[in-house]
């Protein structure tokens, strides 16, 4: 059953994972046992647990053949390590066990579907890649690939989409039908990236219903790790837009994480975009996914860094990759709003709080420190005026610190790494563009050793990035430039 593949995955994982301490991850986010970690996967309610599988390397702290890693959790915060679930071991995945989605299958097991890589020789002699969606079924810790997968390929497609840019399944159940739909992410010749949707009655025979929504050419080549949900009234579609150009303040140059907010029409299967958003407006948050809790929450977590800096790993790391904390999901005016997960609270200890300080200058707030924090500060301008600029600088130290600036004259808020502990030239500076509240904002910082997580203004936006500061940069400090501003702020350590 255990292929030898993953036997020696599995052993080298016990081995090595177990060398790396407490200290040198982080308190609260997901990172490998042991090596290379980027997108989540089947993140999935099973057995009265939180499963949370992720794309994984074990051998090297870079990317190559993709293994799934596995966790469990009880509250998705504190998760236990389990065994790695699939390794690359058959033809249609010998290159690599790529992304995926998980649900309950009607006969108890958990269904694991993913897009397998098969690579191969074309009659010239050169490398072709194969996407193909392929079926697990498991236990919770053990999982068997289905004799007769692939069950979706791209010969299903429509002319013209891509049979090497096919990938990422992610499937839900509609109960009032009776039928599984999948979402996959397409590369299309004509208008670059799309997602497509698919339908069977009973997880094995698959058949092409419609083509959700295109790139038009406009948001990239291809749109990767789609997902699909409904909020209130408005239907969203998360992508990856891959390789496209910048546009304003809302997509930056390169791989973008996007959602699609609109309307999707259950009998035509038509879907009808209304806004085209950034999911998070910090540097490192990439290939999403959901699921909903058993209270009926919907629930996302991505992969806390970029494509475009997985390289740049940091030098005697021992592991790389983390997982933003997941985050729950609402709608407020048709658009994507995002907070914590509340669970988070119960790992809350040592509390500060202070009430109208104003700030001139530069000013440090005695308890107000730390590596592993959930801090809220609530700036106002104080009275006679609008300050220029409001910045916190965390991670601090007499060297080293990491910058938040908000600017109210343009409502922008600036993101700044440069001095954060890298040790080679990488994208530092992000900003996004908030709304306007006359000088007023909300900020909570989840702040975690190698990680600063911004919400702003109650979950309308967040911009998440990694750090790499030493640990013993712990300063935090507030300054206001060009008059004065009043401060509330709410700190709590995070323990765990
Ligand atoms: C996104 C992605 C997916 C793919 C996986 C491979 O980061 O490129 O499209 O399935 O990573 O590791």
């Amino acid at each position: 059953m255990e292929s030898d593949r993953l036997k020696k995955a599995r052993e080298y994982e016990a081995e090595y994972g177990s060398q790396i301490t407490k200290e040198e991850r982080p308190v609260y986010h997901v990172t490998p046992t042991v090596g290379w970690l980027n997108d989540p996967n089947g993140f999935s309610c099973f057995g009265g647990q939180y499963h949370l599988f992720y794309q994984y390397n074990p051998y090297s702290t870079h990317w190559d053949s993709m293994h799934w890693g596995h966790l469990v959790s009880e509250d998705m915060l504190n998760w236990k390590r389990l065994p790695a679930a699939m390794a690359p071991d058959e033809w249609y995945d010998n290159f690599g066990v790529f992304s995926g989605s998980a649900l309950t299958a009607p006969d108890g097991r958990h269904l694991l579907i993913y897009t397998g890589v098969e690579e191969k020789r074309n009659p010239e002699g050169g490398l072709i890649f194969r996407q193909t969606q392929n079926l697990a079924f498991g236990d919770g810790t053990d999982y068997v690939k289905y004799e007769k997968n692939p069950v979706i390929t791209p010969e299903m497609l429509p002319e013209g989409y891509s049979a090497a840019d096919f990938r990422d399944p992610k499937i839900w159940y509609e109960e009032k039908e009776g039928q599984y739909y999948a979402i996959i992410g397409v590369s299309t010749e004509k208008n670059g990236g799309a997602v497509v949707l698919f339908r069977s009655p009973d997880l094995y025979g698959w058949e092409y219903v419609s083509t959700l929504d295109q790139s038009f050419n406009e948001y990239g080549y291809m749109w990767e790790c789609p997902d699909m949900f409904r909020l209130g009234d408005t239907d969203f579609i998360p992508i990856l837009p891959m390789k496209m150009t910048a546009k304003g303040t809302e997509f930056h140059a390169g791989n973008n994480a996007a959602y699609l907010a609109g309307t999707y029409d259950r009998e035509t299967h038509a879907f009808t975009r209304k806004e085209i958003r950034s999911i998070d407006y910090g540097i490192d948050f990439y290939a999403s996914q959901s699921t909903v809790a058993p209270d009926g929450r919907r629930v996302l977590i991505a992969w806390m860094q970029t494509p475009e800096t997985m390289h740049r790993t940091p030098p005697g790391a021992k592991w790389f990759g983390q997982l933003t904390i997941p985050r729950e999901l609402s709608e407020k005016d048709g658009l994507l709003i995002q907070k914590p997960i509340r669970e988070i609270e119960a790992y809350r200890k040592e509390s500060v709080f202070y009430e109208d300080v104003l700030v001139r200058e530069c000013t440090k707030l005695s308890g107000v420190e730390g590596r592993s924090l959930d801090l809220t500060v609530r700036v106002k301008p104080a009275e006679g005026g609008l300050y220029q600029k409001f910045t916190i600088k965390v991670a601090e130290d007499e060297e080293f610190y990491t910058s938040i600036t908000y600017d109210p004259a343009d409502s922008m808020l600036y993101f700044d790494r440069t001095y954060s502990g890298f040790t080679h030239y990488i994208i530092s500076e992000r900003k996004a563009h908030v709304r306007d509240r006359c000088g007023e904002i909300l900020l909570r910082l989840m702040i975690d050793r190698f990680s600063v997580e911004i919400f702003v203004n109650d979950g309308e936006q967040v911009m998440s990035n990694t750090i790499y500061t030493r640990q013993s940069a712990d300063g935090i400090s507030f300054e206001v430039s060009g008059g004065a501003a009043v401060i509330d702020v709410e700190k709590y350590t995070i323990e765990m």
